[in-house]
């Protein structure tokens, strides 16, 4: 079996293409700008699809979410995707909530209706963000600023959901199936930012950022309408403890506990010393 893992430089990506490595499944590593063992693939360039997809059995979709267009891709790339049986999509915890304001929801329609062996992932927020998207913050000022008040985020270890992912493309009995994926506690961002701290032995501290003024530093840096409501309607559905849910769906599927923050945090420590 062959599987195309769209998105493998990614925080998923990555452990994906690991977790199927161990289970002795070929994979092509897709990314824009690929290495010696990757094939190049671009959501928004079409003629990237067909070499990337040719005889691949199985699937691992990270969606178009930074493409402005994006609908219809998912369901394009399925149609084109001839040998591929199984798929497994990365949505989100809350996906359903917010329709209108997430694109995933589109993705989830798409995958649903397409006559693959589908798999939908709504992972709850990824610890690795700490690690990635939020080091720079935390290496050198110590602080991360976010709208979360002060509500509880189960974390989740994105090892976890692609071992997640992994068993669905390899085993029987995930298709059709929805698997909101957390880690093993929540956690507010001052606790979890307290457990970063412990690791590293450096006092690590968050602030709670008014929403508009989040907004606004979106759009200082850059960012496009679309993207500015979808992150606010993301730390919406945090305020409202919509981001608290832990569920045992890690361990039913993979047959291991979901890792806690406390691991990750040893595990990746020297990212955040100040030195
Ligand atoms: N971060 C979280 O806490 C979290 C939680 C739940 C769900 N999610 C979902 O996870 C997804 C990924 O988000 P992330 O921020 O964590 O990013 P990420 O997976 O760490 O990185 C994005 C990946 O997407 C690929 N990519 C970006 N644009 C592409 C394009 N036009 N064509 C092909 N590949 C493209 C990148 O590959 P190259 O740059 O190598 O091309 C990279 O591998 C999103 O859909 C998000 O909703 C994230």
């Amino acid at each position: 079996m062959t599987v195309l893992v769209i998105g493998a430089t990614g925080k998923t990506g990555r452990p994906v293409v690991e977790a199927l490595t161990a289970r002795g499944v070929k994979t092509r590593a897709a990314s824009r700008n690929p290495g010696a063992n990757g094939v190049t693939f671009d959501w928004a360039n079409r003629d990237t699809w067909a070499p990337a997809l040719e005889g691949v059995e199985g699937l691992y979709l990270v969606p178009p979410y930074a493409v402005p267009d994006g609908a219809g891709l998912v369901r394009d790339l399925l149609a084109a995707a001839h040998d591929a049986r199984r798929v497994v999509l990365l949505s989100l915890l809350g996906v359903d909530l917010l329709p209108d304001v997430i694109p995933m929801a589109v993705w989830e329609d798409e995958v649903r209706s397409s006559r693959k062996e589908w798999t939908i992932l709504r992972p709850n927020w990824f610890q690795q963000n700490f690690g990635e998207g939020f080091a720079p913050a935390l290496h050198e000022g110590g602080v991360l600023e976010l709208p979360a008040a002060d509500a509880a985020v189960a974390f989740v270890d994105t090892r976890d959901i692609a071992d997640v992912a992994a068993a669905a493309l390899t085993e029987q009995g995930h298709a059709r199936n929805v698997y909101v994926l957390t880690g093993p506690r929540a956690l507010s961002h001052a606790e979890a930012l307290r457990v970063l701290g412990e690791a590293v032995d450096r006092k690590l501290t968050y602030t709670a950022l008014e929403p508009g003024a989040f907004a606004d530093g979106m759009r200082k840096a850059g960012a496009d309408d679309r993207s500015v409501t979808w992150q606010r309607g993301l730390f919406a559905l945090i305020r409202d403890g919509e981001n608290a849910v832990v569920t045992d769906t890690v361990e039913r599927v993979t047959g291991h506990p979901a890792r806690p923050l406390e691991s990750y945090a040893q595990e990746n420590a020297s990212i955040w010393r100040d030195q």
